[in-house]
């Protein structure tokens, strides 16, 4: 009987080492990125109560930066905040709304702020009783209803969390702006004299902890609640290491091992910390910057990440096309952001421009969808590549409408066929010394961007990401 009992000891042993050993196996990199190379277009939300404020304090807008960041550029004492945070209550959030919203543009996942640099943790958290369900009168989890609609939608779901600054829960970190950057305090000297003399703090509140103590309280508590709780996570996206240490990364990709198919970015800690991609952001970088590696700009469509009140900089839907088409050219994932209000609605001028790139896309997206980067830089617009098993397809999106009905491509590879993808209509190719001219209606059929499928015979060389890139993409705090 003994025998029995050590024997089956043992084989419980060794099944446990074995499964835990699967839990933390390190999946195939390339494996792991497929559904975020197909994916290309994502939705970023940056939500929470400094949408209530919509950056405006003591009725001056404030001076600089996203609207995200009203509390520090402005200097908020702790208590002020959390009394304006109580009254919370987005009543008009339908999380369904904004899903179907994501899917009628083209969009194939969500990434949403879970807490940004404020400490709000806009869901239920044990770690912090500064959170939506148990510090509003709103009193209701939105990331659960998120994620139950992304799910029924088959909306792919990631969660932004700011690690290291936290400007509620003491310890947290706090990246120092000047008060200039806020308004005019008439109290500027003194607050300037004290956040630099306290590391960036601002309020005595902010420093009744260490780093440590947040990081073991706060931080990896909540990013464990997170992992747990919500179903699948596609992807953490970490922001501003400020004062963030490797001691504190590890802790926190500790947590991050056991979900091995969670993409990261590369801002938890740099340099030993790159993550699975670059984030370049508000811009589309150059071509070479992002040679060989998985990246993804993030932008917004107005000029702040948090819903500003007084917005007066939507970027027009033909740039922000031609941004998702020039990303897609380069290899690259376009993250574009809305920033709802306080009421939980978008904002229309980004409903609007969502909804036409959507129309775009309705006719395009397989010239964005499941490409990379092409490595042909045509003067007339972007050429963006395909590879099917046998062959590769070139998409050239063309800006620049040749009013002749010339359009000029320089490439010696031979071609299959032609087509428009607006209107399925073949398009006569007369080959050239240095390439080819496609006929082409003398009038674009697209206002923004035109597209021909050119289907090559042959697969060209492959371009393989190697991920090796030292370049990492400065992040801004504007
Ligand atoms: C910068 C901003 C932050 C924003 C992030 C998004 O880090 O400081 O507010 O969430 O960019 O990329």
């Amino acid at each position: 009987m003994k025998k029995i009992m050590v024997f089956i000891i043992l084989l419980s042993f060794i099944f446990s080492l074995h499964a835990q050993k699967a839990n933390t196996s390190t999946v195939d990199q390339d494996k792991k990125m497929e559904w975020w190379r197909e994916a290309k277009f994502g939705m970023f939300i940056h939500w929470g109560p400094y949408s209530i404020l919509g950056g405006v304090y003591k009725g001056h807008n404030q001076n600089r930066g996203g609207a995200e960041w009203i509390m520090n550029r402005c200097k908020i004492p702790v208590a002020e905040y959390q009394q304006i945070t109580k009254g919370f209550n987005p009543t008009k959030y339908d999380a369904e709304v904004w899903v179907k919203l994501a899917k009628e543009a083209g969009m194939k996942y969500i990434v949403i702020t879970t807490k940004h640099h404020d400490g709000f943790a806009m869901f239920k958290s044990n770690a912090s009783k500064y959170n939506i369900v148990d510090f509003t009168v709103y009193n209701k989890d939105i990331l659960d209803e998120l994620a139950k609609a992304c799910r029924k939608h088959k909306m792919k779901l990631g969660f932004y969390y700011s690690q290291a600054q936290d400007w509620n829960n003491p310890g947290g970190s706090v990246a120092r702006k000047l008060m200039r950057e806020g308004w005019p305090n008439p109290d500027s000297t003194r607050i300037d004299a004290y956040t630099e003399a306290n590391k960036g703090y601002w309020d005595p509140a902010q420093q009744t902890a260490t780093m440590d103590e947040y990081i073991d309280k706060v931080s990896v508590p909540q990013i464990k609640e997170l992992l747990t709780n919500y179903g699948d996570v596609a992807v953490l996206w970490w922001d501003t290491p400020t004062q963030m240490t490797d001691a504190f990364a590890e802790k926190i990709s500790a947590e991050l091992a056991k979900y091995p198919q969670i993409i990261q970015n590369d801002r938890l800690k740099r340099p030993n910390f790159p993550g699975d991609y670059k984030t370049p952001e508000g811009r589309v970088p150059k071509a070479e910057d992002i040679e060989g590696v998985d990246w993804e700009t993030c932008m917004n469509i107005g000029s702040s990440w948090g819903f500003k009140s007084w917005e007066n900089a939507w970027k027009p839907t033909e740039v922000l096309v031609r941004n998702l088409i020039t990303i897609a050219a380069r290899g690259g994932n376009y993250l574009l952001n809305v920033g709802p209000t306080p009421e939980g609605e978008i904002p229309e001028p980004s409903v609007t421009r969502l909804k036409e790139m959507g129309e775009w896309m309705k006719i395009n997206g397989e010239a964005i969808y499941g490409t990379q980067r092409s490595l042909i830089f045509p003067t007339w617009g972007e050429c963006i590549r395909k590879d099917n098993k046998n062959n590769t397809i070139l998409y050239l999106c063309v800006f620049e409408w040749p009013s002749d009905g010339k359009l000029y491509f320089n490439i010696d590879s031979e071609v299959k066929s032609a087509t428009l993808l607006q209107n399925k209509k073949t398009l006569n190719i007369q080959k050239t010394t240095d390439g080819m001219i496609i006929d082409v209606p003398t009038k674009s059929p697209d206002a923004i961007a035109s597209v021909i499928k050119l289907e090559l015979k042959e697969k060209l060389l492959p371009l393989k990401i190697v991920s090796n890139s030292v370049k990492t993409f400065e992040i801004l705090d504007l």
